[in-house]
């Protein structure tokens, strides 16, 4: 595997995550959301936070917070970049390489700084759906 580092000894980042890292647009706490996830990284010990706001099934809102590094706040952003104004169904279609992708790629020892943030997406749209399943009412009759 080869890892890329500037002049300076650090970690090669591209400047879209950069950009990200330095500027996130979806970072913060929400009150009142539909679901709450959270995930740890065993790997590092980081932590990633997820909040949505769900309405007929449609992602309306979504604000993370990160505990981790910083491609894990770049990853984490665009995750909720990509997932807002879509549709449930559609945000379970999210793939992992979108996220890097979109950041104009991420070095493959960071590639688990990006899985947590999508292993939290996953885990918020399975809860959303179980809470779902639990409120449907039982067929009448
Ligand atoms: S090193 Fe822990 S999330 Fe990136």
């Amino acid at each position: 595997m080869t890892v890329e580092y500037t002049e300076r000894g650090m970690l090669k980042y591209s400047e879209k995550l950069l950009e990200r890292f330095r500027n996130p647009k979806h970072i913060g706490e929400m009150e009142n959301p539909t679901v709450v996830a959270e995930e740890g990284d065993p790997q590092c010990g980081d932590m990633f936070r997820l909040y949505l706001k769900i309405e007929d099934d449609r992602i309306v809102d979504a604000k993370f917070l990160s505990f981790g590094c910083a491609a894990n706040i770049a990853t984490g952003d665009m995750t909720v970049e990509l997932v807002k104004g879509k549709t449930v169904a559609e945000a379970e279609r999210l793939q992992i390489k979108e996220i890097a992708d979109a950041l104009g790629g991420l070095p493959l020892i960071k590639m688990h700084c990006a899985v947590l943030s999508y292993k939290t997406l996953k885990k918020a749209l399975a809860e959303y759906r179980k809470s779902r399943a639990g409120s449907v009412s039982p067929p009448q009759g």
